[in-house]
This record gives C-alpha cells, sequence and structure tokens, in this order.
C-alpha cells in the first residue's frame, strides 16, 4: 500500500450542520430559534489514531460524536466512513454501520441494563448479530483477559461493580462485535482519578494492539493530551483549532486554546505557569454573535474585524489549522485580514 493510500482518512467530517428546535410550539418560520449545536465542522480521523474534541460544556462535541455514528440525523454536510458516504444510507445500512461503530458513554452504570447480568449485556450484541455461541464465549473469555478482571465478574449485576470495572466492560462490550471504530464520550469523566488512568491505558493498549481508530471526546486537557495523536478544539459549535497534540500544545495558535490551556491546572507544584484568564461564560449557542464566535472573551479582540468577520479555518503549516484573525506565534500585524 503507497504512503499516500495510507492517509487516506478513515473517517471524513466535512460541513456538519447540527440545529435544534428551540421552541415546542409552532412558530412562523422566521421566528423559530436554533440552537446552533454543530457549525460547519470538517476533520478526519485515520485508520488507528486516536482523534480527540475538546471544549467547554455544550460546545457541540457529543453532537459531533452522535452524527458521526448516526444516532442522530444531520442537517446538512457529509460524513464518510472507510471511503463510504453515510450522511445517509437506509435502515438496513444503518444496522450494518452499527456492528462496526461502537461507543462508549462517560456514566459506565447507566450504560448497563440494571436488570441483567453482565455476561446477557455481553452476549446480547453478538446474538443480534447471529454470532455463533462458540464464538462469542470465546471472544468474552479473550476480552475479560484482555480488560485484566476475572470471569466471575460476568455472573454480577452492574449495582455490584464499581465504576472503574463497569467502565472496562463497557470498553470489552464495544469491542464484542470487533468494531473498526469506537466513539468514546467523556469515558473517565464520571471516574475517581485513580481508575482514570487505567481505563486511559486501555485505550492506548487498543490503539497499539489492535490499530483501533477511536474518536475520544473530553472536556480535560490533561486527559486529552495523554491518549490523543491529534485534536480539534471547539467553541460554540466551531472548530477553533486542530492538528497534532504537539502542535496544538506546544505551538498553540488560537487565543481559546491558549486560555484553556492556561486554566489547566499545574501538573507539578513548581511548574512556572501564568493564568489567562478566560473571562464570562460560552455564550448560549442560539444567538451567534457575528464574525469571530470568541471575540467576546478574546483578549486580542479587534474591533471592526474581530467582530465583523467570521476567520476561516486555515492551515498554518503540516496540517495544523487555526480560526483566528491573528493567530498566535504568527507575526500580529502581517496577518489580520487575510486569514
Ligand atoms: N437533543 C437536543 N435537543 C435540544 N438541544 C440539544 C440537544 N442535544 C444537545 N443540545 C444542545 O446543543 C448544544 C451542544 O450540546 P452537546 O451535548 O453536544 O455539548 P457538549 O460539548 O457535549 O457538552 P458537555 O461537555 O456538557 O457534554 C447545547 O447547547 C445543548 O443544550
Ligand atoms: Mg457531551
Amino acid at each position: 500500500m503507497s504512503k499516500e493510500k495510507d492517509r487516506q482518512p478513515f473517517i471524513s467530517v466535512r460541513d456538519l450542520k447540527k440545529y435544534f428546535c428551540l421552541d415546542n410550539y409552532k412558530l412562523a418560520k422566521a421566528k423559530t430559534r436554533y440552537i446552533h449545536a454543530v457549525d460547519d465542522v470538517s476533520f478526519d480521523i485515520y485508520k488507528g489514531e486516536i482523534f480527540g474534541i475538546i471544549g467547554e460544556s455544550g460546545s457541540g462535541k457529543s453532537t459531533i460524536g452522535r452524527c458521526v455514528l448516526k444516532l442522530i440525523d444531520v442537517d446538512s454536510g457529509e460524513i464518510y466512513f472507510d471511503g463510504k458516504n453515510i450522511t445517509h444510507v437506509s435502515r438496513k445500512e444503518q444496522q450494518e454501520l452499527r456492528s462496526r461503530m461502537q461507543m462508549v458513554f462517560q456514566n459506565p452504570l447507566a450504560s448497563f441494563d440494571p436488570k441483567k447480568t453482565i455476561r446477557f449485556s455481553l452476549e446480547e450484541s453478538a446474538k443480534v448479530h447471529k454470532i455463533k455461541p462458540e464464538v462469542y464465549k470465546a471472544r468474552i473469555k479473550q476480552l475479560m483477559e484482555y480488560i485484566a478482571l476475572p470471569e466471575d465478574l460476568l455472573t454480577r449485576y452492574p449495582k455490584d461493580l464499581s465504576g472503574g470495572q463497569l467502565q472496562r466492560l463497557a470498553i470489552a462490550r464495544a469491542l464484542m462485535l470487533e468494531p473498526d471504530f469506537i466513539l468514546a464520550d467523556e469515558p473517565v469523566s464520571a471516574l475517581d482519578v485513580s481508575v482514570q488512568a487505567q481505563i486511559l491505558n486501555l485505550m492506548l493498549d487498543l490503539k497499539e494492539d489492535k490499530g483501533q481508530t477511536i474518536l475520544f471526546i473530553s472536556h480535560d486537557l490533561n486527559v486529552v493530551r495523554h491518549v490523543c495523536d491529534r485534536i480539534a478544539v471547539v467553541y460554540l459549535g466551531a472548530v477553533m483549532e486542530m492538528g497534532t497534540v504537539e502542535q496544538v500544545y506546544n505551538s498553540v495558535a488560537h487565543p481559546y486554546t491558549q486560555a484553556l490551556i492556561s486554566a489547566k491546572p499545574k501538573e507539578h507544584p513548581l511548574e512556572n505557569k501564568k493564568h489567562i484568564l478566560l473571562e464570562g461564560d460560552i455564550p448560549n449557542a442560539v444567538d451567534i454573535p457575528e464574525g469571530c464566535r470568541f471575540a467576546g472573551r478574546c483578549r486580542y479582540f479587534k474591533e471592526g474585524l474581530c467582530d465583523n468577520r467570521t476567520p476561516k479555518l486555515k492551515d498554518i503549516g503540516n496540517g495544523h489549522y487555526v480560526a483566528c484573525h491573528f493567530p498566535l506565534g504568527i507575526d500580529r500585524s502581517k496577518t489580520a485580514s487575510d486569514m
């Protein structure tokens, strides 16, 4: 396989839009208000990489994930999976896709049926997909070894297990159908810090051992830095910055990312770090501001430009993208309006 072929994206998201209608009752079209949950988002995920989406609460991370997994319909834009446009597929095709795309959610207790044993929950999808019992039983055995849990836990009910054990079992369940892609939406946010590392290391093992492709959603910069290869920083439904973890953390280009990184607690008490205050809250996603959506909170805000023209997401070198009129680290007097 040529190098070029290797770099074909496994998943491509193009100009994705998802708005939610805010009003329950019918209004004239012009008066209907929409939450702009996802607004023109594009990114690629390559096979075998962990791609992270990071941003504050309400920035649209989960909505992007749910659109990619076809759990909700998109308003516009396109989603390609393994070379195929899956934006509008039939119900039957959607079912086939389900086995190739799996998910792990934030709250492992809520993701298991409380009335069923763990074994039942693990076997369920295999039965639906008509996998032979000897095959899925052997697979469960292997997976329990892989997640380093004893098989006797399989006879227990979800309430009788710890959050860390359950999340490992949720990952095992996601692997039952040997999927090509896993969406992990805040998989460690509900867990004790002491068990977070176990789950994150398991994610890294999946990448190393199985070449698993993962979309990893989190609001925690430490977590994302630890597991992801590339990341997209989203703000109010739009990508502000995107690149490798090194590019985004070591050559930060967007003032929003800079503020997020600076707000992150020190990893070591002697770490020399200045805090940049991220003032105000994320604006509501209904009245999207004119121009740059981060303008109202940006310390480099320039009147007449930032509140007027929406900066396009542009490659500033080697696949490092930024949507800012004045990207950091670039001579600010020379950039401005051509961005
Ligand atoms: N089903 C829905 N109906 C109406 N609004 C929704 C729906 N799902 C999400 N939203 C809204 O869309 C916006 C983005 O929500 P989303 O859950 O994608 O954010 P998020 O980045 O995942 O946040 P968090 O970090 O809190 O999980 C929010 O304003 C949210 O209230
Ligand atoms: Mg979410």
